[in-house]
């Protein structure tokens, strides 16, 4: 995994690096009770620890006490998520107390030098509209781009970056095609249905969000684009043309059917008919990447002899995912012929280990140097994520952390991967050494 010719070398990234971390409002604000997760919780037997989301982190009312732990730890950036079901709690409705609560979140990162990245959707609806069908609803595109205007007119003089939805393509399958997020449906045609709306909503708010700023006559010049998960899709056997076939197969349909979608504007199917959008064509100034970890493919999975070969590939766990920092480099390198800048927007694992996170941290920082190296425009990257926090239908359980939280008293302390990543970003660089006493 390591090459040991490559381990002990001092790395240094470039100058004017984003640094930082991301959350996402429904994950650590705690009591978003107007939102389909907040109501599929409340129903019991979802959450795979039995708990709920709660006060969470009640990062709602602890932002400024956040902010500067982040501070603290020397980040330049922070990535988090304005709540659609609180800036617009009833259909057409907006509630100017929300409005102004992310105004003085956005004015105290400002405030500390600390450049905010702005996610409009990251994984919840508003729950009116979750009753109108959630992302089914061809409303939806025009529901999102208008929520799009009212935060852009009311806190755009403050946003510097805008991600418009975060992961589409999962939330898009895992909520319709696969059923482990709320409406929980399994149906291969509805997923295509929302993917698609997904497609032309970040298309729709990319435009709204450069017209609102110019209409309003802010002097801010965002720039805006998608967070795109990139799982790596490898063959178990490289030289068997099944696998590779499927592995390519699973990369058109979770990544670039997307991704091409905003580059050219075609709506390819299944999603759509080949259809070709104005609004969409070239709707990015940015790129944001997630990565995690790959996963092994094959369609002969039923041949005990394929299982085998692809649990003796199977490399270090984590509570979550297998590591694979290689293919993180992979999935980098492939949205370069795209042409824009691109950020981190999130990596990071769940472990109860922190040695292991500093490990991990280290070797896909590693992968990241390696693709600026090689020609990658990679201007900053987010730890996922800043604290521990509500991990979904996996609920508490999941510690994805740089801060630890003690959920009962509401303690924050860093670890020391926080303090680890901390002295990187202070010198802009990982040296022999610390590579030396972590891998
Ligand atoms: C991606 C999602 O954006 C985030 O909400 C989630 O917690 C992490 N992956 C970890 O699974």
């Amino acid at each position: 995994m390591i090459r040991k010719e490559e381990a002990y070398q001092d790395i240094e990234f470039p100058k004017g690096f984003l640094w930082g971390a991301a959350t996402s409002a429904h994950q650590v604000e705690g009591n978003n009770t107007n939102n389909q997760w907040w109501a599929w919780e409340q129903e019991g037997g979802h959450i795979n620890d039995g708990s709920i989301s709660g006060r969470a982190c009640d990062h709602y009312n602890l932002y400024e006490k956040d902010f500067d732990l982040i501070k603290q730890l020397g980040h330049n950036t922070h990535r988090f998520s304005i709540e659609w079901s609180r800036i617009e709690p009833k259909e057409g409705k907006w509630s100017k107390k929300e409005i102004d609560h992310y105004r003085q979140v956005i004015q105290a990162l400002n405030d500390r030098d600390i450049t905010p990245m702005v996610t409009l959707h990251h994984f919840t609806d508003p729950i009116w509209l979750a009753e109108k069908g959630g992302w089914l609803n061809p409303k939806v595109v025009e529901l999102f781009e208008r929520y799009t205007r009212k935060v852009v007119e009311s806190l755009g003089d403050l946003i510097p970056f805008y991600n418009t939805i975060n992961e589409p393509v999962w939330v898009a399958y895992a909520s319709y095609g696969l059923g482990v997020h709320p409406p929980c449906h399994n149906d291969m045609n509805e997923f295509y249905t929302a993917g698609k709306h997904f497609l032309m909503a970040h298309g729709k708010c990319y435009r709204a969000i450069h017209e609102t700023v110019k209409d309003m006559g802010f002097k801010i010049k965002p720039q805006v684009g998608i967070v795109k998960q990139m799982m790596y899709y490898d063959p178990v056997d490289p030289n068997v043309k099944e696998d590779v076939e499927e592995a390519e197969r699973m990369d058109e349909l979770t990544n670039r059917w997307f991704l091409e979608g905003i580059h050219t504007g075609i709506i390819r199917k299944p999603f759509g008919k080949g259809e070709e959008l104005e609004y969409l064509k070239d709707s990015w100034d940015i790129i944001g990447v997630n990565y995690y970890t790959r996963s092994q493919i094959s369609p002969r999975l039923n041949d005990p002899k394929v299982l085998e070969l692809m649990l003796s590939r199977r490399g270090e766990s984590t509570d979550m995912y297998e590591v694979y920092p290689e293919g993180f480099y992979k999935q980098l390198m492939s949205v370069k012929k795209y042409g824009k800048p691109v950020y981190v927007t999130e990596n990071g694992i769940a472990t109860k280990d922190d040695k292991q996170r500093c490990r991990y941290i280290l070797i896909h920082l590693r992968e990241v140097h390696k693709a600026i190296r090689d020609g990658l425009d990679l201007r900053g990257f987010m730890y996922w994520s800043l604290m521990d926090n509500f991990e979904w239908s996996l609920g508490y359980s999941m510690r994805f952390g740089l801060i630890e939280i003690d959920y009962e008293t509401l303690e924050r302390k860093p670890r020391p991967s926080a303090y680890l990543y901390r002295d990187i970003i202070k010198s802009n660089k990982i040296t022999a050494q610390q590579f030396e006493k972590y891998l």
